[in-house]
């Protein structure tokens, strides 16, 4: 299973369209942001494309994440599906290309396998999954030995995902944090304003720098605001301390805040 080098905070684009998509992919890329994260779901790939060629950096300066609609029948369609993704994102590979969601009555390795070819033909220079619970992960990696390198969760200081953790660790795979900042939730939280009082810091840049402390973790928090942009770019600065630590450590960790009808049983 090959390692996967990526910035550890990127820019999640979800809820990004039209002209304020594009405009908050240049203001990242401008800031410093050097990881961009879409998916065919949020159809907003041009915008975002838009935004990347906007920047005028050349393409190996960032690190573009993609996603395969898991709503697409077969794998035929998907691999059609992902040739649209590249044109309209104004690239001819992504850095790293995820299967969205692990939909009942999707076949999980000829799906892979799809994205395995894929990558092998150079649409991408890696694979990986997402929302994958602890059982499917093991058998992707175990069973259809995809060579897949991370898996994007839900994780953030409300939700525990110790053994999913310890697992992609274990196997040299990057958990990518969605949602960290508990969809805008943990930005107004209490107990995280009390830590970010004692740093001159927010409580987004405390759940934000718990997260990318943290060995094989990386967060692709969505900001459409500049002022968000350069916050949660401000994090990577932030010194937590063990008293910090600890106040997080208490706090409850079983509030998943993504769960739609499609989604597998969470184990
Ligand atoms: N693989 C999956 O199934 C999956 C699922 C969900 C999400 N994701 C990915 O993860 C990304 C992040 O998730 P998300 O967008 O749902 O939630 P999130 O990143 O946890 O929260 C985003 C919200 O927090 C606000 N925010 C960001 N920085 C802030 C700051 N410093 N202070 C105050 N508020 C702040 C944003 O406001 P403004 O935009 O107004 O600044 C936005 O309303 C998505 O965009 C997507 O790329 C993947």
């Amino acid at each position: 299973m090959s390692s996967l080098t990526m910035p550890k905070l990127g820019l999640g684009t979800y809820r990004m369209t039209g002209d304020g998509c594009q405009a908050a992919v240049e203001s990242a890329l401008s800031l410093g942001y050097r990881h961009i994260d879409t998916g065919q779901m949020y159809g907003n790939e041009a915008e975002v494309g838009a935004g990347l060629s906007a920047s005028g950096l050349p393409r190996d300066a960032y690190f573009l994440t993609g996603k395969v609609c898991h709503a697409l029948a077969t794998p035929n369609e998907a691999r059609a599906s992902l040739d649209e993704t590249l044109r309209r994102l104004r690239t001819d590979y992504l850095d790293l290309c995820l299967l969205h969601w692990p939909r009942a009555g999707l076949d999980i390795p000829d799906i892979l396998e799809m994205l395995t070819r894929a990558r092998q033909d150079g649409l991408a220079r890696r694979i990986g999954v997402a929302n994958f619970p602890l059982g499917l992960l093991r058998t992707a990696v175990e069973d259809v030995r995809a060579p897949i390198v991370c898996n994007q969760i839900e994780y953030h200081v409300l939700l525990d995902q110790t053994a999913i953790l310890q697992y992609l660790r274990a196997h040299d795979m990057t958990l990518i944090a969605h949602v960290p900042l508990a969809q805008g939730r943990l930005a107004e939280h209490p107990g995280l304003a009390r830590i970010a009082a004692r740093h001159g810091a927010t409580p987004a840049q405390v759940a934000l720098k718990w997260l990318l402390d943290q060995d094989g973790v990386v967060a692709i928090p969505k900001a459409g605001r500049d002022v968000s942009q350069r916050e949660n770019l401000a994090a990577l600065d932030l010194m937590l301390d063990d008293a910090d630590r600890s106040a997080i450590a208490a706090l409850p960790k079983d509030q998943r805040f993504v769960n739609p009808p499609f989604a597998p049983v969470w184990d």
